[in-house]
């Protein structure tokens, strides 16, 4: 029997309980039983060691927005039997709490861990696969990049054995979509984001999206968990979007070229940088809408393009379900 224990209960922990719930029977096929036993939030949580109910969960924070007060992520950690949690709280890259503390707690303790928490890998990659490393504990992590798109365990597992040049993607949708909207109307970037907040692709406060600051996280953890690279956040070389006009579009589209926030890490020519680039029309990374796409430049492989979704609620627990699979299947 797999205990798990959710940790944050927004989009993608309710995503991934939907899923644990809609697909229990095909899951119990490939990894045998499983049954959740904690599921907190910032304020509380709900804790049963014989299986909470997903279903009366879900139900309580969609009608409540918080699930009952009176159990903290660490009482669960402390005092809970569990093998696996799944961290999916806030992510803050300066700290990486409350998530550091949370998977540090768990690899200690020997519990394996799936998040899709980027803030405590950006902070300390290499001292949490270490410590998982010398707990005999696992790290997953297939959310934290591309949403949906399939890249850490396409690297690690289907491109073992090859040596990863470079990577070069577009590691944000909201930027993404901003831009091919500005490609194909030939409005000012003002004008998209403000729809764009609107249709709820864009935060209110966008700065983490456009700045290329949520680009620069992912390829930290790209670097440092598939290149075998040892980088910090400070390091990434860093512009946004905001000054992308559409004036910029008609030059570079009259030239066969558009223009993409590419996130690249290339170990040869020794760059780690976030920016905007001219990207001819037909390249694989000229993709459109909020997709998330990825060029990995291997020795043996060649080059391999991935594209899919980089974000949703159902699309990051997709990846998430994935790592669970990987860890414990029959
Ligand atoms: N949404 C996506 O498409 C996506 C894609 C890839 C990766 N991610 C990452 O996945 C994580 C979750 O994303 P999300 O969209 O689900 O965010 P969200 O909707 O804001 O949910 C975050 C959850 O974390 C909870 N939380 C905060 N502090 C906590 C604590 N100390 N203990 C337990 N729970 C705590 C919050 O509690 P309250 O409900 O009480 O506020 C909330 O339930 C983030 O790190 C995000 O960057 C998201």
């Amino acid at each position: 029997m797999i205990k798990i224990a959710i940790f944050g209960f927004g989009a993608v922990g309710q995503g991934v309980a939907e899923v644990l719930l809609n697909k229990r029977d095909a899951l119990r096929r490939l990894i045998g039983d499983f049954r959740v036993v904690a599921i907190t939030d910032s304020k509380g949580g709900i804790a049963d060691e014989n299986g909470v109910d997903l279903l009366k969960a879900l139900e309580i924070k969609r009608k409540r927005k918080r699930l009952p007060e009176g159990i903290t992520t660490l009482d669960v950690i402390n005092s809970l039997d569990f093998d696996v949690c799944i961290e999916a709280t806030v992510t803050n890259i300066e700290h990486g709490e409350p998530g550091l503390t949370h998977i540090k707690e768990c690899l200690k303790r020997g519990v394996d861990v799936i998040t899709s928490n980027k803030g405590p890998l950006v902070v300390a990659y290499r001292e949490l696969a270490d410590l998982a490393d010398r707990k005999d504990a696992k790290l997953m992590f297939e959310a934290t990049v591309g949403g949906a798109m399939p890249i850490i365990k396409l690297v690690k597992n289907d491109l073992a054995g090859n040596e990863i040049y470079a990577i070069k993607g577009i590691l944000n949708g909201t930027c993404n979509y901003i831009l091919s909207r500005m490609e194909k109307e030939k409005l000012s970037y003002d004008q998209i984001l403000a729809e764009a907040k609107e249709l709820g692709i864009a935060e209110a406060d966008p700065t983490y999206d456009v700045e290329g600051i949520d680009a620069a996280a992912k390829l930290v953890i790209i670097a440092n968990s598939l290149m075998d690279m040892d980088v910090k956040f400070e390091d990434v070389e860093r512009i946004g979007i905001t000054n992308i006009t559409p004036e910029a579009f008609e030059v570079a589209m009259d030239k066969g070229y558009t223009i993409r926030l590419i996130a690249e890490v290339d170990k040869v020519e020794r760059i780690l940088r976030v920016s905007p680039r001219l990207i001819p029309i037909q390249h694989p990374l000229a993709i459109s809408g909020t997709l998330n796409a990825a060029l990995i430049k291997t020795d043996l492989a060649g080059d391999i393009v991935v594209v899919g979704k980089g974000a949703g609620s159902k699309e990051t627990a997709s990846a998430i379900i994935s790592d669970l699979i990987e860890l414990y299947r029959c």
